[in-house]
C-alpha cells in the first residue's frame, strides 16, 4: 500500500527508562522478613529490585526526558500525555499535568490512567486511538510506579514481589504500517477482590488510617491462574485480529510479575521462550513501569530488530489484562540522549525502607505535624512520600 493511501498509525519513535539506583536484593529482604533468596528465586524468578529515593514525578520526568531525546523531539512537540500508574504522588492534581510542566508540553492534553500493572498498556491503547483518529499527532505514554512507600514491609507474601521504576515512549503519527497493529483489552472484574491494597483510597478517609499504611489482600494462586489465562487469551485475540500467528511474532515483551507466569503464557500462546524477553530477575514487578522498562531494555540489548513484530501482553489488579501487537519501525537506536538525571542518592535500599518505616511510625504519633504543615521544607518531587 502506498504511504499516502495508508491509514494513520502511531509509531513508537522514542523510549526511555529511569530506575532508581538503590537495589534491594533477596538477601537484604531476608534480613527483615522470614524469607530466602532460594524461595524467592525458585517461586518468582526475582533476584533484586530497585527502591526509589525520590518521588514518582521525578522518576517519570527523567524517563520522559530520555524518551523525548531518543525520539529527537522537544516537550513542546507533545500534544498528549497519558500517565499510567496506581501509586500517585497526588490524586489531585494528576501526575500527567506535572509532567506537562516539567517537559514544557504547554498545549498538551494530560491524563492519568490507573489499571494497576496494565496502566501503560491501557495508556498506549488510548494514545494510539487518539493518534489514529487525528485528535493528536504526537503523544507521550508513561508507565511509572513508586510502590515502596505503600508496601507492607512486614508481609512476605507481597513485599518480595515489587520494585520501583519508570519508563516512557513517544508515539508519532505515521502513514507507514508501524506501531500498534492490533490489540485486545479486558478485565475479570468478578475476580477484583483477589488483589486489593487496603488504605489507598477514599474508603479509608477520616477513619484513622494513615496514608501509606496498607494491607495487601492477595490471592497469589488465583491471580496467577487468571494472569496466565488473560495474557494468553488476549495475545491470541490480538494476533487473530491482525491475521497473524504466533510464528510471526519476533519477540514477546510481557508484563513481568512472576517468571513462571511468563513461561506459562509463552507455552499457551505458542511462542518459545527464546523469543520472550525476560528481565524480572533485576527488577521484580514494577507494575505499570514493568512493560515499558522491559521494552527499553530489549532495545538496549539488541533484541528488537528493525521491522520486528512485538507482542506486549500484561495483566494487573482489577483483574485487568490486555495485549498489544506492535510493528517496530526502522530505527532501533535512540536519536539522542538526555542530560536529565535523578538527584544523587547515598542511601542503601534497606536504609530507604527503614526510613520509610520510621516515617510511618512517626506519623502514627498523632502529635506529629502533618506533612503539609512542613510543606515549605519539601521541595516538589524531590523526596518519596512515606
Ligand atoms: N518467603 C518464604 N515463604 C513464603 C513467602 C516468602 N516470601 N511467601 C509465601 N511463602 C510461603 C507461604 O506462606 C506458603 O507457606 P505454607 O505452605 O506453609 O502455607 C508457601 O510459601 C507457598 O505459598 P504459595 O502462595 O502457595 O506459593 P506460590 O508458589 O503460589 O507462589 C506467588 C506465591 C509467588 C505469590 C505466586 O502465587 C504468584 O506469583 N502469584 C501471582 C503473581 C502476583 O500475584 N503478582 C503480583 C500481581 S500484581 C500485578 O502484577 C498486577
Amino acid at each position: 500500500m502506498s504511504e499516502s493511501l495508508a491509514e494513520t498509525r502511531a509509531a513508537i519513535t522514542g523510549w526511555g527508562k529511569c530506575l532508581p539506583p538503590a537495589v534491594l536484593t533477596n538477601d537484604d529482604l531476608s534480613t527483615i522478613l522470614d524469607t530466602s533468596d532460594e524461595w524467592i528465586v525458585s517461586r518468582t524468578g526475582i533476584r533484586e529490585r530497585h527502591v526509589s529515593h525520590v518521588g514518582l514525578e521525578e522518576l517519570a520526568y527523567v524517563a520522559a526526558a530520555r524518551a523525548l531525546a531518543a525520539a529527537g523531539v522537544q516537550g513542546s512537540d507533545i500534544e498528549l500525555i497519558a500517565f499510567g500508574s496506581c501509586s500517585h504522588d497526588d490524586q489531585v492534581p494528576n501526575m500527567a499535568s506535572g509532567i506537562q510542566v516539567r517537559i514544557g508540553a504547554h498545549s498538551a492534553a494530560a491524563f492519568d490512567i490507573n489499571t494497576a500493572c496494565t496502566s501503560f498498556l491501557y495508556g498506549l491503547s488510548a494514545a494510539n486511538a487518539l493518534i489514529r483518529t487525528g485528535v493528536v499527532s504526537r503523544a507521550l505514554v508513561i508507565g511509572a510506579e513508586l510502590i515502596s512507600p505503600f508496601m507492607d514491609w512486614a508481609d512476605r507474601d507481597v513485599a518480595v514481589l515489587f520494585g520501583d521504576g519508570a519508563a516512557a515512549v513517544v508515539l508519532e503519527a505515521t502513514r507507514r504500517e508501524e506501531g500498534v497493529l492490533a490489540e485486545k483489552l479486558g478485565c475479570y472484574g468478578e475476580a477484583r477482590e483477589t488483589l486489593r491494597v487496603e488504605g489507598m483510597g477514599g474508603l479509608y478517609a477520616n477513619r484513622g488510617v494513615l496514608y501509606g499504611v496498607t494491607r495487601w489482600r492477595f490471592e497469589g494462586q488465583e491471580i496467577f491462574r487468571r494472569a496466565v489465562h488473560g495474557m494468553a487469551t488476549a495475545s491470541l485475540a490480538a494476533l487473530a485480529r491482525a491475521g497473524l500467528t504466533p510464528d510471526d511474532v519476533d519477540l514477546v515483551v510481557p508484563h513481568q510479575a512472576n517468571l513462571r507466569i511468563i513461561e506459562a503464557v509463552a507455552r499457551r500462546a505458542g511462542v518459545p521462550m527464546e523469543r520472550v524477553y525476560v528481565n524480572i530477575a533485576r527488577h521484580g514487578n514494577m507494575s505499570a513501569a514493568t512493560l515499558p522498562v522491559a521494552l527499553c531494555e530489549a532495545l538496549e540489548e539488541g533484541r528488537v530488530r528493525p521491522g520486528a513484530l512485538l507482542l506486549l501482553p500484561g495483566f494487573g489488579a482489577g483483574l485487568s489484562f490486555g495485549a498489544q501487537l506492535v510493528r517496530w519501525g526502522r530505527r532501533t537506536t535512540p536519536l539522542g540522549s538526555s542530560a536529565v538525571e535523578l538527584p544523587p542518592n547515598e542511601a542503601s535500599a534497606l536504609d530507604l525502607i527503614r526510613a520509610c518505616l520510621a516515617r510511618k511510625l512517626h506519623a502514627a504519633d498523632s502529635r506529629a505535624p502533618q506533612p503539609w504543615q512542613q510543606a515549605a521544607a519539601l521541595p516538589r518531587g524531590s523526596k518519596a512520600p512515606g
